[in-house]
């Protein structure tokens, strides 16, 4: 089968499309027939080998999928060949095919089409893990959701109008907060040239966010916990930026705010319970329509390099996807 190798860490030009084995099914796994791959930040820095584990080279870049079953191992009895699923890899996403265990697959909820799909997990089960259990979002409170028109922001966007909270979307163009708007935020803030600090205060009449979801980190982070209001949460999600902010502790103990965070992978390991049970309720929506991941660009596998690098050159919109 065809699939996208990354050869050499740090080396756009060692990332092509190759011929490589055909996978198979072993106990407990199933061959997917990939229909959709999205493309997630992490797929860029582990080709840089700058996440947090290595994926060791050569491997296959991409993270989730979404496809048909073509072949069921011995013990898989919850699935059968020509199952429509979707879920979560570590690698091995950008190919024709590929391996994955039972257990790491849902079904695709009807009316659902592949590229959604592929493009739900990552971006989405983050944005409701950390607006719903770490930021505890009410209907009526305002969030400010940092890098809004990527794929975590953009997935926050919708999140929190879906749950009856007002948005205050921040990023850095118009095309992006256009954008940002259609997906449902009341307000928008281009922090590109405007202060993020004093335009979140002014559209809160002075009183400050409730919520602060940061995908983004640098100078962003301490700008927009200083515009949290009296026992303000502010979740910290990732550093698209390449920057971690340093925070003053005296800036939580003035108001009474609180700094916390969300990230999926140790929390899958952790506490399995309540991540199902967030994967179960984001799902819910995605079935029922309120939610619907926002396909940018749709790249075939021979392309899929280009994917990568427009995501890290900052011009992605909501998600792209790779189409083998
Ligand atoms: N905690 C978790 O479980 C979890 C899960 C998924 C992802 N993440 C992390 O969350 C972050 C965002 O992921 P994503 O999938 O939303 O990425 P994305 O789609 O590329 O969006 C990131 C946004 O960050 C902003 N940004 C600011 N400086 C940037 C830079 N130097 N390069 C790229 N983007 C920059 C951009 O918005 P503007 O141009 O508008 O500033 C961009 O839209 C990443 O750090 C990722 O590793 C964490």
């Amino acid at each position: 089968m065809k699939a996208l190798v990354c050869e050499r860490y740090n080396d756009p030009a060692a990332i092509r499309v190759r011929e490589v084995d055909d996978p198979i099914a072993g106990a407990g796994h199933v061959v997917v027939d990939v229909r959709a791959a999205a493309v997630n930040f992490t797929d860029s820095l582990l080709a840089r080998d700058m996440y947090q584990v290595s994926a060791p080279v050569p491997f296959i870049p991409g993270s989730e999928i979404a496809g048909v079953i073509s072949e069921v191992g011995d013990g898989v009895d919850s699935f059968a060949v020509g199952d429509r699923v979707f879920g979560m890899a570590f690698v091995g996403g950008f190919a024709e095919r590929i391996t994955m265990p039972a257990t790491a697959l849902k079904s695709i909820p009807a009316g659902v089409d592949y590229a959604a799909a592929a493009s739900f997990f990552v971006a989405f089960s983050t944005s409701y893990g950390a607006l719903v259990y770490a930021g505890e979002v009410k209907p009526g409170e305002t969030v400010v959701v940092l890098g809004a028109a990527g794929g975590v922001g953009l997935a926050a966007v919708q999140i929190a109008t879906a749950l009856g909270a007002r948005v205050i979307a921040a990023a850095s163009s118009d095309e992006k907060l256009v954008v940002c708007r259609e997906e449902g935020a009341a307000e928008t803030v281009d922090y590109s040239r405007e202060s993020l600090k004093d335009r979140i205060k002014q559209l809160t009449d002075g009183r400050g966010a409730d919520v602060v979801i940061d995908p983004v980190g640098g100078a962003l982070s301490e700008a927009a916990f200083r515009a949290t209001g009296w026992k303000g949460r502010f979740v910290v999600v990732g550093f698209a930026s390449g920057e971690i902010a340093k925070i003053a502790l005296n800036l939580p103990l003035l108001k009474g705010a609180e700094i916390r965070s969300f990230n999926i992978a140790p929390f899958a390991t952790k506490e399995p319970q309540a991540l199902a049970e967030l994967e179960r309720d984001a799902l819910a929506m995605l079935a029922d329509g309120r939610l619907r991941p926002r396909i940018s660009e749709r790249y075939p596998l021979g392309q899929a390099a280009e994917a990568l690098i427009r995501i890290e050159s900052r011009r992605a919109i909501g998600k792209l996807v790779v189409e083998p």
